[in-house]
């Protein structure tokens, strides 16, 4: 068998790379996933789904009642005008992202994108044979309109946008996502806007940049929001030609997302968030607790606004991660998220406050 160069040519991810070689009293303070589990009103709709045997395929764009149930919440939470016809059910916010870099990038095209930055976004543009461009985010690790700017050539097709980000937590200011998303539509490429924290901001305030630009394609999931990574359910917003060619690709790769986890994000979305509100408040209360542990030890970090991580600067990240790892402690590489910031780690804290306590007197021990 031989096999496509640009596909041989990924890496397996640095994140799993960073596992290997852990014992089995670790640590893991790793993941990108929250250790909650599903709420149970959640899990209650799934169970009925399958009982009613509401176990077929769906429409491809997903469920009309899911789809409207996305489109309300896109109005209340995000001010977002998008009807259910522009709305598009995926498998999780990971299959979202590739369709939106498979429908708008062709061989040797351009995909920006804010480096550090989560890893699929590069493999994703190579994956449709485009060129991951990194741009170095700023010292506070923000995506500035200037970095962009400088960067955007006759091939750009796309930037990747992502606010909270992963894996600094940091959370991009209105102007900020304004201007970005000037320049896309100046410029006429895709702005992806890769959403999954929005849920999770402790300072600031989640906007979208598709307030200000119809080239925006907004992808989100109820993955992180209510701790459903595994139920694979994400979705996308996007305007009339941009959904028509991404529902080519879903058409012909997915056909449609899982009916079961349709109906359980259904229950999710127009559903009771006080669980969201109590899983906010745990992870803020986590947070503090780890950033002045690792500010008590010396380290430079500066408080994360978002998401679930926290992005100290450490000096070698790649030294200090395996020393972690052989006291016990899993932390990720900042060299896994690019070439910006091999001189921090990510440390997740969706894990125990008992996890988090025990990982900081280990890592006072081993730094
Ligand atoms: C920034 C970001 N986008 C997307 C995803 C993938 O989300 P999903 O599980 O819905 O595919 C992750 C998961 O870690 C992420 O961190």
């Amino acid at each position: 068998m031989k096999f496509a160069s640009h596909v041989e040519e990924i890496d397996i991810s640095g994140i799993r790379k960073s596992f290997e070689g852990a014992g089995p009293g670790a640590i893991n303070l790793g993941l990108g996933q929250p250790d909650f589990d599903t709420p149970d009103h959640i899990k209650r709709a799934a169970i009925e789904a399958i009982e009613e045997g509401f176990t077929g395929y769906t429409m491809n764009l997903g469920t009309a009642e899911l789809r409207g149930a996305l489109s309300e919440k896109l109005r209340r939470e995000n001010g977002l005008d998008y009807a259910p016809g522009e709305i598009m059910v995926t498998s999780g916010a990971s299959e979202a992202l590739f369709l939106a870099v498979a429908a708008v990038v062709e061989e040797g095209d351009e995909v920006l994108m804010g480096d550090p930055g989560f890893v699929s976004y590069a493999a994703l543009a190579r994956v449709a044979q485009g060129r991951p461009v990194s741009v170095p985010m700023d010292e506070r690790f923000h995506l500035t309109a200037d970095a962009v700017a400088e960067r955007i050539t006759p091939r750009t097709r796309a930037l990747i946008v992502n606010s909270p980000n992963n894996p600094t937590g940091s959370v991009q200011t209105k102007e900020e996502l304004q201007a970005l998303a000037e320049l896309a539509e100046d410029h006429d490429f895709a702005l992806i806007s890769d959403e999954v924290y929005e849920h999770f901001v402790y300072e600031g305030e989640h906007a979208s940049p598709a307030l200000y630009s119809d080239d925006v394609i907004t992808i989100n999931a109820v993955s992180k929001t209510y701790a459903m990574t595994g139920w694979r359910l994400g979705y996308l917003a996007a305007r009339g030609e941009a959904l028509e060619n991404m529902l080519k690709v879903h058409q012909y790769v997915q056909a449609c997302a899982s009916s079961i986890s349709q109906r359980a994000a259904l229950a999710a979305v127009s559903g009771p968030q006080e669980c969201v509100r109590d899983m906010k408040e745990e992870f803020r209360r986590r947070r503090d607790v780890l950033v002045s542990g690792l500010r008590s030890m010396g380290m430079d970090i500066a408080k994360p606004q978002g998401a679930f991580y926290a992005f100290p600067k450490v000096g070698d990240g790649d030294d200090v991660a395996a020393r972690l790892i052989r006291g016990g402690v899993v932390t990720v590489p900042g060299s896994a998220f690019g070439s910006v910031a091999k001189d921090h780690i990510r440390i997740s804290y969706a894990a125990s406050m008992a996890d988090i306590k025990t990982a900081l007197g280990r890592m006072r021990e081993i730094l």
